[in-house]
């Protein structure tokens, strides 16, 4: 594809890499190429970094027909540029879309948007420890006018973050709220794409949450409020006696691109994982008798997030005297390992840039 290029007039100052955060900075330029009925994908770019104007009545500031990805590109310590997997979040952008019922970027044309944007953006690759740079792209319908339908017109842009931890609690133990009056996703419904409208719908139970003094939330099934489904941020894992239990992906859950990858990685290890219902009461039961003995939120911004309680409806359990576990660190020690070029790159994930 071709990209035309503007450069900024004035490029920002780098922020202090020791204390970046999660998404408080951005770059001097985004990618950015637009899709109508017409020409199809068109006007490939890499502009500015700046707002983008937009007629009041733009279908997406009214039915949300918008999707998003995360990924992160690191530097080894050659100081070349690695992605991780940046296929997997070009085809589940396109899940995602056919869902929300968008035009979809072809997997290519993703993956060549993303490396051309961060190869651009490439002084902006952090290097201090647990630092990145997030990659941030979205999909939204530009079309003006207030009729439900698909929209006629689409904006593809990406956008990049240098990034610290996710969470102030950086690799340390979070605590989980398990909530059990909101709901976020239903079988049949939006629950398995990374569209803004889950991430609305969960923010009620987030703040409160965050009201009595825990990160994120444990979202419950829609329509048991029983089964175990994932975390706001990450997919969740459960190291119950010898066994690593996870939801399984039937519709109401993200794929997640670390999920998938923990997940090979214990298999290859020899881990016994289950992809199966794990209710609310079996997962407490387990915290009370000292079955559960680790747990861990998987995700491209949480990376591996040891979880050390959980709370259920005013009952708490401890997992692991809230210290990270053993599988959990030799996890989150692999995972990033690879990431960042550290470790040899058995499974083929990694992509130069
Ligand atoms: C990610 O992990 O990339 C996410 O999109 C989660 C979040 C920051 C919404």
């Amino acid at each position: 594809m071709e990209i035309k290029i503007e450069r900024a007039k004035t490029l920002k100052q780098k922020p202090d890499q020791n204390n970046l955060g999660f998404g408080k900075y951005f770059t001097d330029h985004m990618f950015m190429i637009d899709w109508d009925q017409d020409q199809g994908w068109h006007d490939a770019r890499i502009v500015p970094y700046g707002p983008i104007p937009m007629d009041p009545a733009t279908m997406v500031l009214h039915y949300a027909q918008e999707t998003f990805e995360g990924l992160k590109a690191y530097r080894n310590p050659n100081g070349d540029i690695l992605l991780f997997r940046p296929e997997m979040n070009a085809r589940r952008m396109i899940n995602s879309n056919k869902r929300i019922c968008m035009a979809e970027l072809p997997e290519e044309m993703f993956v060549e948007a993303v490396e051309a944007i961060v190869k651009y953006e490439q002084d902006w690759i952090p290097t201090a420890p647990n630092t990145s740079l997030y990659i941030r792209p979205v999909t939204f319908a530009t079309e003006a006018g207030v009729g439900v339908h698909p929209a006629k017109s689409y904006k593809f842009v990406i956008i990049l973050s240098p990034v610290g931890n996710y969470y102030p609690e950086g690799v340390n133990p979070v605590k989980i709220w398990v909530e059990d009056e909101f709901v976020r996703a239903v079988k049949g419904g939006t629950g398995f794409t990374k569209c803004g409208g889950n991430y609305a719908a969960s923010i009620a139970a987030q703040v409160k949450a965050e009201q009595n003094g825990y990160t994120q939330v444990l979202w419950l099934d829609g329509v048991h409020r029983k089964y175990v489904e994932e975390v706001g941020t990450m997919n969740v894992m459960f190291l119950i006696n010898d066994t690593v239990v996870t939801a399984a992906l039937e519709g109401s859950v993200l794929p997640g691109v670390t999920r998938d990858s923990i997940i090979h990685i214990l298999k290859d290890w020899g881990y016994k994982v289950e992809e199966r219902d794990l209710s609310i009461d079996e997962l407490m039961e387990a915290g009370r008798t000292g079955a559960l003995k680790e747990a861990w939120g998987t995700g491209t911004a949480a990376v591996i997030s040891p979880i050390g309680e959980l709370c259920y409806k005013g009952e708490k359990v401890t997992i692991n005297g809230f210290e990270t576990g053993e599988l959990t660190q030799k996890l989150y020690d692999t995972l990033t390992g690879i990431q960042w070029g550290r470790l040899e790159d058995k499974y083929h994930w990694t992509k130069l840039v």
